[in-house]
């Protein structure tokens, strides 16, 4: 099987070639991303293996079908740059749905505590004999209430580690599963009671800007929101103002609803277009990763064997139980 590989960065190749020579899969990579222009460079192939920017759109779709790609495996867990609808009955989409929910949920924790402790502006200060304390004070995370907002995989991941750190855990999800030490309850009620808001549900029509301009009056004075999930989930411009205003205590972003084409590569030398995002990370209390919460050798791992088992089982079976199927 030949497969096109879109968006490679040098970390991954180890772990495909290792399980790709095993299951016979023949990867070809490419460090593009795919879009309609760069979709030419998957003809010939059997299929596509696709990260988080690359698209999966109507017009791509078209392409790669027509070029007699049948399947597209995505190598993460999120699929909302796929359409779906589009998809149906042309291309396959194959996705990894739990790879290593600790990584994200760990990740999560360390920019809770590096922004709340202020370990980032310490570390600056040590590496330069600065060892004043002055305005490196925190807080404690026992006791505080923390808001999750999608209790799957990820979610009471970060509910055990909260527990942990002996807070108290409000969940809101569309569909509620008992966790032993979470309490559930509406969005508003979650918005209100919250000292630290983290977000893990997936971002669709009915996700998008769950926190925004309107609802953000509600939220506790000073809270801490962390966006682990997807950039879209948050009304940046919203965020933006809450914390100028000071009503959002600080933000911990690893995530950016604009993140396509800036986030995983190299940017220092270019003049930032993204005034919203320049703003934010102008902040003293926002912190911005680029979308390296799943980045652990564990993930990178899962994700490898399970995209390459994906694309075996589809060939084999004519079946895959990580197959993404259009409900409508
Ligand atoms: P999951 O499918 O296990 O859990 C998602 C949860 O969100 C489910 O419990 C679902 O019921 C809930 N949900 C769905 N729609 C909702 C709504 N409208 N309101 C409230 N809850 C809703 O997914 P998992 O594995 O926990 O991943 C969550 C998200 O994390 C993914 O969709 C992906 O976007 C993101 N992610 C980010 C990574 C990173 O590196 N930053 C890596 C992996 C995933």
């Amino acid at each position: 099987m030949k497969i096109a590989f879109f968006d490679v960065k040098d970390y991954e190749i180890p772990y495909f070639e290792h399980y790709g020579k095993e299951g016979q899969v023949d990867f070809c990579y490419y460090k593009t991303t795919l879009r309609e222009e760069t979709a030419r460079l998957a003809e010939g192939f059997d299929g596509v293996c696709v990260f988080v920017n690359d698209r999966l759109d109507r017009a791509v779709l078209s392409r790669l079908y027509e070029g007699g790609v049948s399947v597209a495996a995505l190598r993460c867990a999120g699929y909302n740059t796929v359409d779906l609808a589009a998809a149906k009955g042309r291309v396959r989409i194959l996705h990894v749905p739990g790879y290593s929910p600790h990584a994200v949920a760990e990740h999560t924790m360390g920019m809770l505590l590096t922004s709340i402790r202020r370990i980032h502006k310490a570390y600056n200060r040590t590496r330069d004999f600065n060892f004043s304390l002055s305005g490196l004070v925190g807080f404690d995370l026992k006791g505080k209430t923390v808001g999750i907002v999608g209790m799957g995989r990820i979610g009471s991941a970060f509910a055990a580690i909260c527990k942990g750190f002996g807070m108290r855990v409000l969940a809101y999800d569309q569909q509620p599963k008992t966790m032993e030490g979470v309490t559930y309850c509406t969005l508003e009620e979650l918005f209100a009671e919250s000292d630290v808001l983290s977000f893990h549900c997936p971002l669709n029509d009915r996700t998008h800007h769950m926190l925004n301009a309107d609802n953000l009056s509600l939220l506790k004075k000073g809270v801490m929101i962390l966006n682990t999930s997807r950039g879209g989930l948050i009304d940046s411009a919203a965020l933006l103002e809450g914390i100028k205003e000071r009503r959002i205590g600080g933000a911990c972003l690893d995530v950016y609803e604009e993140e396509e084409g800036l986030f995983f590569e190299d940017n220092s030398g270019h003049i930032l277009e993204d005034d919203v995002l320049a703003r934010l990370i102008s902040m003293p209390n926002v912190l911005v990763t680029s979308h390296q919460a799943f980045l652990t050798k564990e993930a990178l791992d899962a994700i490898a064997k399970t995209t390459v088992s994906n694309i075996i089982s589809i060939y084999e079976k004519d079946s895959c139980e990580n197959e993404l199927v259009f409900e409508g």
